[in-house]
């Protein structure tokens, strides 16, 4: 390849985890050719944006970016080369380029792996293509698109396309990314999704579901660990849902996996369908918290409340690595939304999981509270009021420590925009929306309060957004790595350069508990360890007060 030296990137990351992975992977990949990474976006020969779909608002503000790029491509920089990646990529395909001819480079999510050679070639033909006409060039610029297209839902060559993108996620390992002082990281166990819930892209963005084989899953984590990551977030859209059959499993040389057995032998429910070559979720589980003890915190995201056998429970109990915070989406408390959604499970199915989730794993009184995350979905088309009413008593008795809801957004392309209209007016989405959003509210509140005068194990992360505001310092979003923005990221970059004696007596830090609490507590500034030394390490601390979403509290 050529060129990419001397070029830099901007990469500006939307949506959900998994993108912010992708995102992670791309640039790992691209900077090990050579590429440089800037968090100016103004100073960029290449802005990339790897995009989400799974709300219009997420597509309306890749729209807005890419508006200001046409008028800079115009304007001032004829060869700046524009590329969009992710879920609006696949979603949009190429009728997103006869939109906006200011990109030059299409990439979706299942072909990440191919973005190095796209770049490239969007690089020398646009050297090539020097003209002085700004708009000429615009349209003569060679277009670089790698699509899956809805067409190859995968069947039969499921397991190749598997393997030429596994080559992205184990890319890691190669070329470890510079990980900058980070002690968190994700990993990604499954690909896809084949749930079709009727209002949901990702289906047909990610494509079919894809387990990843377990030994890379375990030699990824072993390799940051070695790195000094002490916290890993497994991946999945139904994470609980991986299941790996080593019968068939290629690797990504073409060579067959060792065969190996079943992991967790703790369980007395075990799954009938499981034989004795198959991984699933509570293997893994297991495999990964003996095989790689350095992972002081193990957490998974997103959890389906259908097939969450007591194995997963069991193993999440025995495992003292392993973090109490499930996030469970319900989407709705009403039957009839549910069959509308086609979730593929009842109320009385889910409030009976959450029961055994509770049942399992809610020890107060060791300090390890079960916690619980949630999505709900309002004004999906035909909610009446005693629809949403139901789905306040879900949230009255479900008790989610945190729970996002959001407005139903018809998406282009899902069986509910095709056979459903969206006939719930906005007023009324609003309404419901800021009625869930302030029961909410208050439930965090009362889950918060709860924990005054509690013992927890503390992950912490770096300082508070208090400390941030009293030094003028900003709360970088993202992953501590130059040059990459994380839209809405719940991940802070911990390089904060601390300088305390110019600060005042404390430093404010800010952690979290294994139920995913966030804590805030002081340490002096100057004694025998520095600020500096608290900073990725797990520490005990009581909690003195709570105040809406955050607790104070005290080392002990
Ligand atoms: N796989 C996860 C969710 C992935 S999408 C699961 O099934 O739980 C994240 C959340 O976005 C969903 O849980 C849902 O609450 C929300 N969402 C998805 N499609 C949406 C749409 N069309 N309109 C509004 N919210 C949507
Ligand atoms: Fe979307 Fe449903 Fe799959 Fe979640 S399980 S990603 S909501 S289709
Ligand atoms: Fe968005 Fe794609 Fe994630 S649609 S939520 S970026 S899987």
């Amino acid at each position: 390849m050529s060129n990419q030296s001397t070029k830099s990137i901007y990469l500006e990351t939307f949506g959900c985890q998994m993108n912010e992975l992708d995102s992670e992977l791309v640039a790992g990949s691209l900077g090990a050719l050579g590429y440089r990474f800037t968090a100016d976006a103004d100073e960029a020969d290449i802005v990339l944006y790897n995009t989400c779909s799974v709300r219009e608002r997420a597509e309306q503000k890749v729209w807005s970016r890419l508006g200001d790029m046409k008028k800079r491509k115009r304007d001032h920089q004829p060869d700046l080369i524009v590329g969009v990646l992710g879920c609006m990529a696949e979603r949009d395909g190429t009728d997103l380029i006869a939109r906006m001819p200011v990109v030059d480079v299409m990439c979706g999510p299942s072909e990440l792996d191919k973005l190095p050679e796209l770049i490239d070639n969007a690089v020398r033909t646009k050297s090539s293509l020097a003209v002085n006409d700004p708009a000429i060039a615009i349209r003569r610029s060679a277009k670089q698109v790698a699509l899956q297209g809805n067409a190859s839902r995968r069947s039969s060559t499921l397991a190749a396309a598997g393997d030429s993108l596994e080559s992205l996620d184990l890319g890691r390992m190669l070329s470890p990314v510079d990980f900058d002082g980070r002690r968190s990281a994700y990993v990604r166990i499954t690909r896809g999704c084949n749930k079709f819930c009727t209002y949901c892209v990702v289906p047909h963005t990610r494509g079919a579901e894809i387990h990843r084989p377990p030994e890379h899953i375990i030699d990824e984590i072993k390799a940051l660990a070695d790195t000094g990551i002490i916290e890993i977030t497994l991946l999945g859209q139904t994470v609980n849902h991986y299941r790996f059959e080593h019968d068939s499993a290629v690797s990504v040389d073409g060579i067959l996996q060792p065969q190996k057995g079943r992991a967790y032998k703790g369980s007395h429910n075990r799954d009938a369908f499981a034989g004795s070559n198959t991984t699933t979720f509570a293997d893994l589980l297991y495999r990964i918290h003996e095989e790689v003890p350095t992972i002081q915190r193990l957490r998974f995201l997103t959890s389906y409340p259908r097939d969450f056998g007591d194995d997963v429970l069991q193993v999440i109990r025995d495992c003292p690595r392993i973090c109490r915070f499930i996030h469970v989406p319900a989407q709705t408390g009403s039957d009839r939304m549910l069959k509308m959604m086609n979730r593929g499970h009842s109320i009385a199915e889910y409030d009976e999981f959450i029961g055994r989730c509770n049942e399992f794993l809610h020890q107060p009184e060791i300090g390890r509270p079960l916690m619980l995350g949630g999505d709900i979905i309002v004004g999906f088309p035909t909610e009446t009021d005693e629809d949403h009413e139901l789905t306040k008593q879900l949230l009255t008795r479900t008790r989610y420590k945190n729970c996002f809801i959001f407005k139903y957004s018809p998406r282009p392309g899902t069986v509910a925009y095709d056979k459903i209209p969206d006939d719930i007016p906005d007023e009324i989405k609003k309404r419901r929306n800021n009625e869930l959003l302030m029961m909410q509210s208050d439930i965090s509140d009362s889950i918060a309060q709860e924990q005054v005068g509690t013992e927890f194990d503390i992950f912490v992360e770096g300082l508070s957004r208090h400390e941030h505001k009293k030094r003028g310092t900003d709360v970088k979003p993202g992953s501590g790595m130059v040059g990459i923005t994380i839209a809405g990221s719940a991940m802070q970059s911990q390089t904060a350069t601390l300088d305390p004696i110019a600060q005042g007596p404390t430093v404010q830090l800010s952690g979290r508990t294994d139920g995913d609490l966030i804590v805030f507590f002081n340490v002096p500034a100057v004694g025998v360890h520095s600020p500096n030394d608290y900073i990725g390490k797990i520490v005990r601390a009581k909690i003195t007060g709570a105040d809406k979403l955050t607790l104070a509290g005290e080392l002990v």
